[in-house]
């Protein structure tokens, strides 16, 4: 059977960046095709792309983009430098928490700084080599995440995800849903449960969507039926991916990974997250630290054009939560498992 993901989350052609536009899976798969850098911004921000490592990837070929449109009207090195800096601090500015983000660009200002005495064209070139090598690299580190991750799972296990930390959140087969996938190419027997997770549904679209289409064994649940599945004995352990580490191993991801830690406690459920290097931020204390995206409140309000609550009423839309570092199990990385994370487990690894 093919475990392989059918559809790039993004590629590189024609010097143009194409996305799978996420907003409209899985009724209508489109790419979304950048040629210059304001639209690989806003599909960015409206979530065309997304997940943390996906839209650091996509950060990196945005960097290219901009340079490539530079080059397209002159071959002016100091333009383009400044043309550059100014395209990177755009880039950063698209989404608050994914770290992923920062991490793409300073990679790719670190290429500029060294080759920020070469022709135009080879500035351009290096950067697009430094892009597809973080494109690459991430797929690896998947693969890894996925085969120290696979351990963590019985021969047969009922897994709980949430949001989605799959092939599409990433360059390539998936950070939490690499474990699964990983697992399963071992031939281990697993079911999976994903939340749906309201209010833009990655769980139901995109996560749901990845499973059917590699045909391991899903179920769909609402997010308020997750403590009840804990409750029944029916979840043998919980894998999400991240969106941010802090030093201390406290960990930003989708809204709602929080509730479901609690009740994993409670249940006696472990708890993994799985997450790249590129997802750890020792230069942030904890979970205070890490700044919290706000969306806007027709997400929650409506579904699509639909309203589903009154016109008047406002809703509160923040898209993570963070889970305390002492309420997960292990953070698996693509470097190995870190049980119990704590600033010293997580500083060897670094
Ligand atoms: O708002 P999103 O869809 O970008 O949120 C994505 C998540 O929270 C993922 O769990 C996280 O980015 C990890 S993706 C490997």
């Amino acid at each position: 059977m093919n475990r392989k993901n059918k559809l790039p989350t993004m590629y590189w052609q024609d010097n143009r960046l194409h996305l799978l536009d996420q907003r409209f899976l899985p009724l209508k798969v489109e790419y979304r095709s950048c040629e210059n850098c304001d639209q690989v911004i806003d599909s960015i921000k409206e979530m065309s792309v997304r997940g943390a490592p996906a839209i650091g990837i996509t950060a990196a070929y945005g960097m290219v983009i901009a340079a490539g449109e530079v080059l397209e009207k002159c071959d002016d090195r100091e333009i383009l430098l400044s043309a550059l800096d100014e395209a990177a601090s755009k880039l950063v500015k698209a989404r608050p928490t994914a770290v992923n983000l920062f991490w793409a660009v300073e990679r790719m200002k670190e290429v500029l700084l060294k080759h920020r005495e070469s022709p135009p064209q080879a500035i351009f070139d290096n950067l697009l080599e430094e892009a597809k090598q973080i494109h690459d690299e991430d797929i690896k580190n998947n693969r890894m995440i996925g085969f120290n991750g696979a351990e963590m799972v019985p021969q047969k296990a009922s897994v709980l995800t949430h949001c989605n930390a799959g092939a599409l959140a990433t360059g390539g087969y998936g950070t939490a849903l690499g474990v699964i996938r990983a697992a399963v190419e071992q031939g281990k027997d697993v079911h999976v449960f994903v939340d749906e997770t309201r209010p833009l549904l990655q769980g139901a679209r995109i996560t749901a969507f990845e499973l059917i289409q590699e045909d391991i064994s899903v179920t769909l649940i609402t997010d308020s039926t997750a403590g009840h599945l804990m409750a029944k004995g029916k979840v043998d352990l919980i894998i999400v991916g991240a969106d941010r580490i802090a030093a201390n191993g406290d960990t930003a991801n989708k809204i709602g990974t929080y509730s479901l830690a609690v009740l994993a406690d409670y249940h006696n459920i472990p708890l993994y997250v799985a997450a790249p290097l590129s997802t750890i931020d020792m230069s942030v204390e904890s979970g205070e630290d890490i700044v919290i995206e706000e969306r806007c409140s027709s997400e929650v309000t409506h579904i699509d054009k639909y309203a589903t609550s009154p016109d008047e009423v406002v809703a509160f839309n923040p898209a993570f939560d963070i889970t305390p570092a002492h309420l997960i199990t292990a953070i698996i990385t693509e470097k190995g498992v870190v049980c119990k994370p704590d600033r010293d487990r997580l500083k060897k690894l670094m």
